[in-house]
């Protein structure tokens, strides 16, 4: 067996056939009912089961059905030398782009306040500033969160972005590190989360960070549900401090029927749909990947596991 196809969740025909297209003769096989561990050389995966992994024990990569990799670093049994491959997807990169722009857009144009004005049939004109005077703020300025930027910027934001190595980015303020993030939220109106979820990200979203932020700042979280504090987030929302929130992750998905972000005026829900990996684009990646893995050479996305991205 070359390619295991790992995931309880995706449509596993629609993968093992582009799969399949992707790589010509090679033998591709998903679930691991009645297959030789030793025989699997690659594992394509999304929540794969504690320590199914662990059991191919000649594994020479593990790829990520999507650009998290979270959800296969936080298997205990993960075998220690194990390369961890993100995916890298045009396709994808542009879905999130489109999708943190409308969102952008939607807060600096006050279409929450527009939806509950319509509810009560209020025709009435909310100021709104330029661009150039909204603040907008990224958490996380890698693929995503790169191509997010650029795409702003292109509004004419003022933007800023949050990261961790400090380098030179000519389209707007760049704050690094613990002591960049507290200048970083005070300047964001906007603020938008397109980071990986790490040890260090866990709970960002937190208190302290709303209260930082300007009064009557919007909050968009596209990256992973752990990493906002869910009730903090209501309760920053119920006393004003912050405007209105946007998620489309949340730490127990599908988000339960009981959950008050369902009902809440000020938070607008979607169901994890930013950016959706396309089987069809993600095996050409994961091929290439897999084609530069046997040539000896880097593959793209291989996360450095220590920092857990
Ligand atoms: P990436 O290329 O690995 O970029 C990560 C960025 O986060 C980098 O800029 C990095 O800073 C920054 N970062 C990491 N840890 C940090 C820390 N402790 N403090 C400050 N900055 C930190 O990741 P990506 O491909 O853009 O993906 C980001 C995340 O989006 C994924 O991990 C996934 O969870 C989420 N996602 C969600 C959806 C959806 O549909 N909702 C779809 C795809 C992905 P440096 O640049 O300094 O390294
Ligand atoms: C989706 O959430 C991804 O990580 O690609």
């Amino acid at each position: 067996v070359a390619i295991l196809f790992l995931s309880e969740t995706d449509p596993v025909d629609e993968w093992a056939a582009a799969l399949a297209r992707a790589l010509p003769g090679e033998d591709v096989r998903t679930g691991p009912a009645g297959i030789d561990g030793a025989s699997v050389e690659f594992a394509v995966a999304w929540r794969p089961p504690a320590g199914a992994l662990a059991a191919l024990p000649n594994l020479r990569a593990v790829f990520s059905l999507g650009a998290g990799v979270d959800h296969v670093l936080g298997d205990p049994g993960l075998p220690a030398n194990l390369p961890v491959v993100r995916l890298i997807d045009p396709d994808l990169t542009r879905q999130m782009t489109e999708w943190v722009v409308m969102n952008v857009l939607r807060h600096h144009r006050a279409m929450p306040d527009y939806a509950a004005q319509q509810a009560e049939g209020l025709w009435r004109e909310i100021a709104v500033p330029p661009a150039r005077e909204r603040r907008v703020g990224i958490m996380g300025l890698g693929v995503l969160g790169g191509a997010a930027a650029t795409a702003l910027v292109s509004f004419g934001f003022a933007l800023a972005a949050w990261v961790r190595s400090r380098r030179p980015w000519p389209l707007g303020e760049l704050f690094a590190g613990q002591e960049g993030l507290g200048p970083f939220l005070a300047r964001t109106d906007i603020l938008v989360c397109l980071l990986p979820l790490t040890a260090e990200t866990r709970g960002i979203l937190d208190g302290r960070a709303f209260a930082a932020l300007p009064p009557g700042a919007a909050v968009i979280n596209a990256a992973r549900g752990g990493h906002l504090v869910e009730a903090d987030l209501i309760a920053a929302l119920e006393s004003g401090k912050l405007s209105a929130a946007t998620l489309d992750v949340f730490a127990d998905e599908p988000l339960p029927p009981p959950h008050p972000f369902w009902r809440h005026p000020r938070i607008t829900v979607t169901p994890h749909v930013a950016a959706v990996t396309r089987p069809e684009c993600a095996a050409r990646e994961i091929a290439a990947n897999i084609r530069r893995c046997r040539a000896g050479g880097p593959m793209r996305g291989t996360v450095d596991r220590r920092r857990g991205y």
